[in-house]
């Protein structure tokens, strides 16, 4: 799959060098895409009741691209992210970010690169309650055992706009304002990618939409990858690029969606 559908294709994130391949530096990746996955299936159960909810699904992720995953409830959006993760192991096919396949590594540096590469946000913020936002944020860098001697985590949340709140726990806090903290602690360490699955799906349309503005700037001003699993063809829109599913398969990928077009896409394939 080439990456010339894509709006801000002039990039060129396909060639392996050069002035205009910025994304490789910013994220510290090698060329190549952010994600590819090559026949990805996952069964769950055996014999007669076995489910499969990914069937060979291909697909790439570009550095810098921003794309919405859609589709049915049980379509398999979440367990495409969560093996496109590493918290969930595909029973075929592979997984590779920034190079590595994630079938040949160990737990233990399956946990190292997940660490470093990969940031997960989800629906219902999976903050630590006893922590404040700014620990909650602090906490990738003390697992990995880094200091945060620039002042990042402050740098950080002061960007989703709580440098304000960086002493509040979760209880003291909105939803909008948890998923804020979310987001700074998924960016804290500068992952490759971002996935984040509904990570608007508990939250008012005013956050929902600071939500969908802070992933937009993630790509635009960071050049991280995100990938986002959301209902709402509105906020699918704001992505340079949707993907849909369907019973475990990729029946749509296509870019420069506006949210007619994705409204349109959704009723054709899911009538109901
Ligand atoms: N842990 C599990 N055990 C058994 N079946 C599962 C499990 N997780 C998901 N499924 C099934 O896999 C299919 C896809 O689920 P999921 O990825 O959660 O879909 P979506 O996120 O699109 O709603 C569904 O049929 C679901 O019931
Ligand atoms: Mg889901």
């Amino acid at each position: 799959m080439g990456n010339d559908h894509r709006p801000n294709a002039g990039r060129s994130d396909a060639l392996p060098c050069g002035p205009v391949n910025h994304d490789a530096t910013q994220t510290g990746g090698a060329p190549g895409p952010a994600v590819r996955a090559e026949g990805l299936g996952r069964r769950y159960g055996s014999g007669e009741a076995a489910i499969d909810a990914l069937r060979d699904v291909d697909i790439q992720f570009p550095r810098g691209e921003f794309t919405a995953v859609m589709g049915p409830s049980g379509s398999g959006k979440s367990t495409l992210l969560h093996c496109l993760a590493g918290l969930d192991r595909p029973t075929s096919g592979s997984v590779t970010i920034d190079g590595t396949a994630l079938s040949g590594l160990s737990d233990r540096d399956l946990t190292v690169l997940r660490r470093s590469a990969i940031g997960f946000i989800f629906q219902s913020f999976n903050l630590l309650p006893m922590l404040t936002a700014r620990e909650n944020v602090a906490l990738p860098l003390r697992i990995a055992g880094e200091r945060d001697s620039d002042g990042r985590v402050d740098a950080v949340l002061a960007d989703v706009g709580l440098a304000d709140r960086a002493g509040h726990k979760p209880s003291e806090l909105s939803g909008g304002q948890q998923q804020r903290v979310a987001i700074a602690r998924a960016l804290v360490a500068e992952p490759t990618v971002i996935f984040a699955d509904e990570p608007t799906g508990n939250l008012d349309s005013a956050s929902g939409h600071e939500i969908l503005d802070l992933l937009r700037r993630a790509v635009d001003e960071r050049g991280r990858t995100v990938v986002m699993v959301t209902h709402d063809p509105r906020a699918a829109s704001i992505a340079d690029r949707v993907v849909m599913l369907s019973d475990g398969r990729v029946v749509m990928d296509r870019a420069g969606m506006d949210a007619d077009q994705v409204y349109e896409a959704v009723r054709t394939l899911d009538p109901a």
